[in-house]
């Protein structure tokens, strides 16, 4: 069995018996009857049995073995080998718990879009999209889904799918998210949902769990995740910050949180995606040809398409890069749009380019978007890279923004800001905010979600909601002057942070 195309991840024990707990404290007061639609070997369900000896327990998986194994772990259940999606049960529950299979779009071949259109998804789909799409109309009134994911659809623009159904369909009783406490042997970082079918009789509960160097007082993880006050829990020698409050849109609310969030609206004049486009870096789609080491190489192309390449590992936060000496090799001329060069023009690259025309060539799409065989897939506009741009790494654990001069082309591990769109000034203001310790924590408490080991995702859909204060504004030309003097080489980190937090008065 094919363990990634089929989403195949367990879920632990003791989070199955947290998931069923949560369940049934929500459930109607009824006999239940209660369904997994990927129920693997069973343990969810094997979990809700344990605290509700009555329930009438159906489960399907499209694993035979996984089948068995519940079938034998579960001996009063009706355990289906069946495909969920393709032939739903035709009766109704009380309960649908499910830790429904992940697979990436990438991972669906064709189905993607077929999914998409049968479930009324839209844009990119996961296998675990359409499987809460399904939930609402399997449910009895005041039944009640309790489903068990990757936190990453808490935030992420893929992850509207699952939170429109749950918020549109159903009503949200409690929020967990564990954050990136990698407690469990899963493949992801775990949230869990738990949402009726029926009126809300009290605000919705989200409490959620990261990593911290706070000194803990107390060492029950999901005790913490249900108290009515934040904490700190020590579990396996590691420390988490356990935040609790209400549902707000998908995030944490507090008053704390709320009144921070209001005060820094009243003072944001832009967010970064209102100023400024956030680029992705170039992708050759096959780098071991375009990205070698020039030296040794046979028919080494000609130097005028060799440009320097920088990468995540050349970014720190105010250090201006230095020219890398990484090169790619990019077959396009210095012009304003991209126009691909004309390999007669250059004999050697010709040659090199030759010797791997079969690989290159093998990649179908580059032909059908009516590209030369012999192009990178995102190249971007040639002569941007020779002016200013604000680039980062896109997965770190702080922020790592800084300023580009050197003319080089960015990788696909980072992003990138032309400072042409932008302006100096704004490009300044940007660098500020995203650097300083307000930035990580508006990150932290409205972009996105923190990966494991405290990583960050500084991509497109979370930077670009970062406020910046009006740089006409005294406090705004405050952040300006300081981080141009940083950047420069002549400032203090430590001014530029106080005029960020001053500008937003937090
Ligand atoms: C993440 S596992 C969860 C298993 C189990 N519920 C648990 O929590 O341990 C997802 C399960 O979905 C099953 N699966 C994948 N596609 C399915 C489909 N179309 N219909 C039913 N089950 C499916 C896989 O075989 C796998 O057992």
């Amino acid at each position: 069995m094919d363990r990634k195309r089929h989403g195949l991840h367990y879920t632990p024990p003791a989070l199955a018996a947290f998931v069923a707990e949560r369940a049934l404290a929500a459930a109607p007061d009824r006999p239940l009857r209660v369904l997994d639609p990927a129920c693997g070997d069973g343990e969810l369900l094997a979990a809700v049995a344990a605290l509700a000896p009555d329930a009438v327990l159906t489960g399907y998986d499209v694993d035979e073995t996984a089948v068995a194994t519940a079938q034998r772990r579960l001996p009063n259940a009706a355990i289906a080998h069946k495909d969920f999606l393709e032939s739903p049960p035709p009766e109704r529950f009380d309960l649908v718990v499910t830790n429904p299979p992940y697979v990436r779009t990438q991972l669906l071949d064709g189905r993607a879009a077929e999914l998409v259109k049968r479930f009324g998804l839209r844009g990119r789909v996961d296998l675990a999209h359409p499987f809460v799409a399904v939930a609402p109309g399997l449910l009895d009134d005041g039944g009640v889904l309790a489903l068990l994911c990757s936190n990453r659809f808490l935030s992420t623009r893929a992850g509207e799918n699952v939170r429109t159904v749950l918020t549109r369909d159903l009503t949200v009783r409690e929020v967990f998210d564990l954050g990136d406490t990698r407690l469990f042997t899963a493949a992801v970082l775990p949230a869990v949902v738990v949402a009726v079918k029926g009126e809300a009789s009290a605000p919705a509960r989200y409490a959620t769990a990261y990593t911290t160097d706070s000194p803990a007082d107390g060492s029950d993880l999901f005790a913490a995740l249900q108290a009515e006050r934040d904490s700190v829990v020590a579990v396996q020698g590691r420390r988490f910050a356990v935040s609790v409050g209400t549902f707000d849109n998908w995030r944490l609310s507090t008053p704390d949180r709320d009144d921070r969030r209001s005060r820094i609206a009243e003072r944001t004049w832009r967010t970064v995606g209102d100023v400024a486009n956030i680029r992705v870096g170039i992708k050759t789609t096959a780098d071991s040809v375009f990205i070698a080491d020039w030296d040794t190489v046979e028919h080494r192309p000609e130097d005028e398409l060799l440009r320097p390449l920088l990468c995540h590992g050349d970014l720190q936060a105010w250090t201006p890069p230095a020219p890398p000496t990484l090169r790619v090799l990019y077959p396009y001329l210095d012009r304003p749009s991209r126009q691909v060069v004309d390999l007669a023009d250059y004999p050697r690259a010709a040659a090199y380019l030759a010797a791997h025309r079969d690989r290159l060539e093998g990649r179908a799409y580059l032909r059908k978007a009516g590209r030369a065989w012999f192009e990178i897939w995102v190249p971007h506009r040639p002569a941007r890279w020779r002016e200013p741009k604000i680039v980062f790494p896109d997965i770190s654990p702080e922020p790592r923004f800084t300023l580009d001069r050197t003319g080089a082309i960015v990788n696909g591990d980072c992003y990138w800001i032309s400072v042409t769109d932008t302006g100096e000034d704004v490009a300044h203001l940007i660098l500020g905010v995203a650097n300083s310790p307000f930035g990580v924590r508006f990150y932290d408490e409205v972009c996105g979600n923190r990966l494991y080991a405290g990583r960050r995702r500084w991509i497109t859909q979370y930077v670009s909601r970062l406020p910046l204060p009006d740089p006409e504004s005294p406090a705004g030309r405050r952040v300006i002057t300081e981080a141009r003097a940083l950047m420069a080489g002549d400032g203090d980190r430590a001014d530029v942070d106080e005029a960020v937090e001053s500008a937003f008065r937090v």
